[in-house]
């Protein structure tokens, strides 16, 4: 299984802080039968910078460590950018998901979405970038008018939703929400976020196991062949989305 999306990175973020916690990741994502993390340490989000070149040294000091340790985990490269105006000018100096050159992870602030995020994601599809929303479950615009992200998604955006909003870590209305992405086809990707091994864990098999559950194998498979795509930097497969109604989401509530 892989993950897309952690902060095992020692030291950098608000992830592991010291490499003793990394390996500690390391050993719940490996008992969740994850084989493979990107680190996607956060960058740009008004609290850490973390350039492309720092994370690629992390990373290759994380695989050497876990090798000695005899943790058969591999942790491939990628970032977490908070989307800011001119990010479209430094496309060569961001770290893409597994360094393929393909895809994003782009970050929105928890209450708003910026009005040039339409221009940029023209203009980052133009240049053969593919942005990856992350968590839009968690953002209170996108959760208030979701006919937004529908907008973003038909334009050619992918998202990410996290698995502990499906399991109800982040409450009842972003679970709601987390469902209503999934049956409506806005979102491609689930993945972890892990921080820790608390609060924030590798939940992934628990998040599939309900994805099963609820929207059948199938709709796990889908994510599963997606979050390997992702990594080769070869095309997602994707189903047609269909809007969710405000008024419809407002009964859910
Ligand atoms: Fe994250």
């Amino acid at each position: 299984m892989i993950d897309i999306h952690s902060h095992i990175l020692p030291g950098i973020d608000d992830g592991a802080p010291d490499i003793e916690a990394s390996l500690d990741m390391a050993r719940d994502a490996l008992d969740q039968g994850i084989t493979h993390v990107i680190a996607t340490p956060h960058h740009r989000n008004g609290t850490f910078e973390n350039e492309k070149s720092s994370i690629l040294e992390q990373v290759y000091r994380l695989n050497t460590r876990l090798t000695e340790e005899g943790l058969p985990l591999t942790v491939l490269p990628g970032q977490e950018i908070r989307i800011y105006r001119s990010m479209v000018q430094d496309l060569e100096q961001l770290l893409s998901l597994n360094q393929t050159g393909r895809y994003l992870f782009i970050e929105f602030s928890f209450t708003r979405v910026p009005n040039y995020t339409h221009e940029l994601f023209h203009e980052m599809l133009v240049k053969g970038y593919v942005p990856v929303i992350v968590h839009p479950e968690r953002n209170t615009e996108l959760l208030e008018n979701p006919e937004l992200l529908y907008e973003f998604v038909e334009q050619g955006a992918l998202t990410q939703v996290t698995a502990g909003s499906l399991l109800g870590d982040f409450g009842k209305k972003t679970k709601s929400y987390t469902q209503e992405l999934i049956s409506h086809d806005l979102t491609h990707f689930i993945a972890s976020d892990a921080h820790n091994i608390s609060s924030r864990r590798f939940c992934l098999r628990e998040a599939y196991d309900e994805i099963s559950r609820q929207f059948g194998s199938s709709k796990a498979l889908y994510f599963q062949e997606n979050a390997y795509s992702l990594t080769e930097g070869s095309a997602i497969y994707s189903e047609l989305p269909v809007p969710i109604r405000k008024r419809r989401l407002m009964g859910i509530f």
